[in-house]
């Protein structure tokens, strides 16, 4: 029999900035959803990828001197970049799709043409305001006090040929689309789209533009490139081979099961993304789910300030596991949350160190010790079960239903509320159970033991089977340490207790999630984000060069010479200056204070020829007289300034003029 087909997409994202923790909650999301369809025996597709084209992208390499093209490839393939991340994150997609590939860019020619080609598409004029200086359009919406967002100068009416979408065309059936059917998911972001975008009449969609170039060329029109949303929601069909030959996959996995997207994007993908697709004549993807955002003190993730958002600080710091997991069972998935540090700790130290990780090494540990390490034979039954028995028993064995029912409502939050649950009471199990007293006479209770740990064991084995979407890896070591084989780690398996073989040998390994000290884990976090920070910066910056010319003979006026340094100390009170006493060749000592006393000890100048101006006038600082000015060449490095005196050859003698 054929598998079953699924699948399953994350937004395709802008490399315009470095992804944070945001982002990667939504591609963990995906991931641990396209995990569970695999756990299930399902014919799997996950995709995600990048959405590279745009003014946005095209302002952001110019600012940085290079291409839009290099600009991309950096933040995407560079080291520390968007693949990097996904890796790290052990995110399982099956395809990566870049707006840039060219297969995709051809494709888009070809929709885009097709569109055209079936009426949807016309040329009409896009009105809006420009800005002569910075040759930018911008809609009223985005001018700031009416000025341009850029440079705050005047802007100006201004009209641009462009092509549009007949989207109003769409308004009914795409009403009909999300009132009446289960299309967009959560139920409560159907009334949002429907009253704030629908209801108030759909206008026809501008989509192409001619005032920037970065962006898929309409090959029909030169100087017109596609709007960057018909570029990106495409991605969805171009990565399975849609009018291209690239992939042969779009018979097999069209139409998508769910569009996994950020509530601020569902708009386009519940009304432009079915509106192109009825156009071009293809189904519509199944489900689209918009999810909250993870916000900042009720803020923009954007504006962190204070909290750690970089992804790869955070999975360094606290593991990778700990990390997804943090993010599936702390926030609802359907709304927004409140991200912040203390958080993600507290939950790995409750969760993750207390809950989970006790029950697996006070399990593993006891069995090693009252049963040299395996667990004699006939454990796994008991004839007159306690209450306590059944329960656990009950709870373990019922789970995977509720854990099924929670992940097909797109409900991660809840399917992990569930198995905390069944981990919770096994802990209670073992108090209840109280094997350290029954260890005491085994010759009577030693039987009753064997079977309290097989219980344990087999209810741990049923939640990381569960728990392995969320935390691949560290379940893979759960399953070692308790001793079950590669079949009874399967789906199957977690809805049948006893598949666990009595005669299990677990072992007590390392320490899966360690303890997190809080306040010295945020001390860490705060210096790791410092230096990331400074290792960000340039290595070298240089104070740029100054335009305006000087003339010659103002020039000339600048008397320039060779200074022996005689003596040199701190100046009393200050510690900034230093006092030079100097041979200027005129056989007067000279006298100047110079602000470099914290790159310079005042010893290991002495004796030196150094380069001074000297026909400044004199001027006091704290109480005493600078006669001249020595010169350095400053520049900075890694943001922090740095200071070099010009130290000349010692065999000029003092008082040579520079010139
Ligand atoms: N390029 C578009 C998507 C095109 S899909 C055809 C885009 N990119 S994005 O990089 O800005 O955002 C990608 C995803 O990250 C979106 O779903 C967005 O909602 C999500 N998130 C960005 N910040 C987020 C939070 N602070 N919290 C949760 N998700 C967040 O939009």
């Amino acid at each position: 029999m054929d598998k079953q087909k699924f699948y399953i997409t994350t937004p395709i994202y802008y490399p315009s900035d470095k992804l944070h923790i945001g982002h990667t909650y939504c591609t963990v999301a995906t991931d641990a959803i396209a995990r569970y369809h695999r756990l299930r025996g399902e014919d799997v597709m996950f995709l995600t990828g990048t959405d590279e084209h745009g003014q946005k992208i095209e302002d952001k390499a110019k600012e940085a001197g290079v291409t839009p093209q290099e600009f991309v490839d950096k933040i995407v393939c560079g080291e520390r970049g968007v693949l990097d991340l996904w890796k790290l994150m052990n995110i399982s997609n099956d395809r990566f799709i870049r707006t840039t590939d060219s297969y995709h860019v051809a494709a888009i020619q070809r929709i885009f043409k097709k569109l055209y080609d079936n009426g949807d598409i016309y040329k009409g004029t896009y009105k809006g305001k420009y800005c002569k200086p910075c040759e930018s359009f911008w809609t009223e919406s985005q001018l700031v006090d009416g000025k341009c967002p850029d440079c705050g100068r005047e802007v100006q009416d201004a009209e641009e040929e462009a092509y549009f979408f007949r989207l109003s065309k769409y308004a009914d059936k795409i009403q009909d689309l999300l009132e009446n059917t289960d299309f967009l998911q959560p139920r409560s972001r159907v009334n949002e789209m429907v009253n704030n975008f629908i209801k108030p009449g759909l206008e026809d969609l501008c989509v192409s533009r001619t005032s920037f170039t970065w962006g898929v060329p309409v090959d029909f029109d030169p100087g017109h490139v596609v709007y960057v949303w018909v570029d990106a929601l495409s991605n969805y069909i171009t990565a399975l081979g849609y009018e291209n030959d690239q992939y042969d996959d779009y018979a097999k996995y069209w139409p998508a099961d769910v569009h996994i997207v950020g509530k601020e994007i569902v708009r386009f993908h519940s009304i432009i993304w079915p509106a192109m697709l009825m156009s071009l004549g293809e189904p519509l993807p199944k489900h689209v789910f918009g999810h909250g955002w993870l916000l900042l003190d009720g803020g923009k993730m954007s504006k962190s300030k204070g909290n750690v958002v970089d992804p790869y600080i955070l999975a360094e710091h606290f593991g990778v596991d700990a990390l997804r997991f943090f993010l599936m069972r702390t926030f609802p998935f359907g709304t927004d949350g409140n991200f912040s540090n203390e958080l993600l700790i507290q939950t790995i130290n409750t969760d993750l160190a207390n809950d989970l990780g006790n029950l697996v090494s006070r399990t593993t540990a006891m069995v090693g010790k009252y049963f040299g390490g395996r667990l004699p034979e006939g454990c796994g039954s008991w004839d007159a079960p306690e209450s306590f028995d059944t329960e656990l028993i009950a709870m373990a064995s019922g789970l995977r239903a509720k854990y099924e029912e929670a992940m097909d409502a797109y409900a991660p939050h809840k399917a992990l509320d569930e198995v905390f649950k069944v981990i919770q009471r096994a802990n209670k199990y073992i108090d209840e159970n109280a094997p350290w007293a029954l260890a005491k006479d085994m010759e009577a209770n030693g039987k009753r033991l064997a079977h309290v740990m097989y219980n344990l064991l087999e209810a741990t084995r049923i939640c990381a089977i569960l728990l392995t979407p969320f935390m691949p890896e560290s379940m893979d070591k759960l399953f070692q340490q308790i001793g079950a084989g590669e079949d009874c780690r399967t789906w199957d398996s977690a809805a049948v207790w006893g598949s666990l073989s009595d005669t299990a040998a677990p072992t007590k390994g390392e320490n899966l999630f360690p303890r997190v000290d809080m306040d010295k884990a945020l001390q860490e976090l705060e210096e790791a984000a410092e230096a990331a920070k400074k290792a960000a910066l340039p290595d070298i910056e240089l104070e740029p060069q100054l335009t305006e010319t000087v003339d010659f003979d103002t020039f000339c006026k600048s008397d320039f010479r060779a200074v022996k340094v005689k003596a040199c100390e701190n100046v009393k009170k200050s510690a900034k200056l230093l006092k030079f006493t100097l041979d200027d060749g005129t056989g007067t000592d000279r006298q100047i204070l110079s602000g470099i006393a914290a790159y310079y000890k005042p010893e290991e100048l002495v004796g030196k020829t150094l380069l001074a101006i000297v026909n400044l006038p004199p001027r006091k600082m704290m109480g005493q007289e600078s006669c001249g000015m020595l010169i350095s060449a400053v520049h900075t490095e890694k943001g922090e300034e740095k200071l070099n005196l010009i130290m000349l050859d010692d065999r000029i003698p003092a008082g040579a003029k520079m010139c």
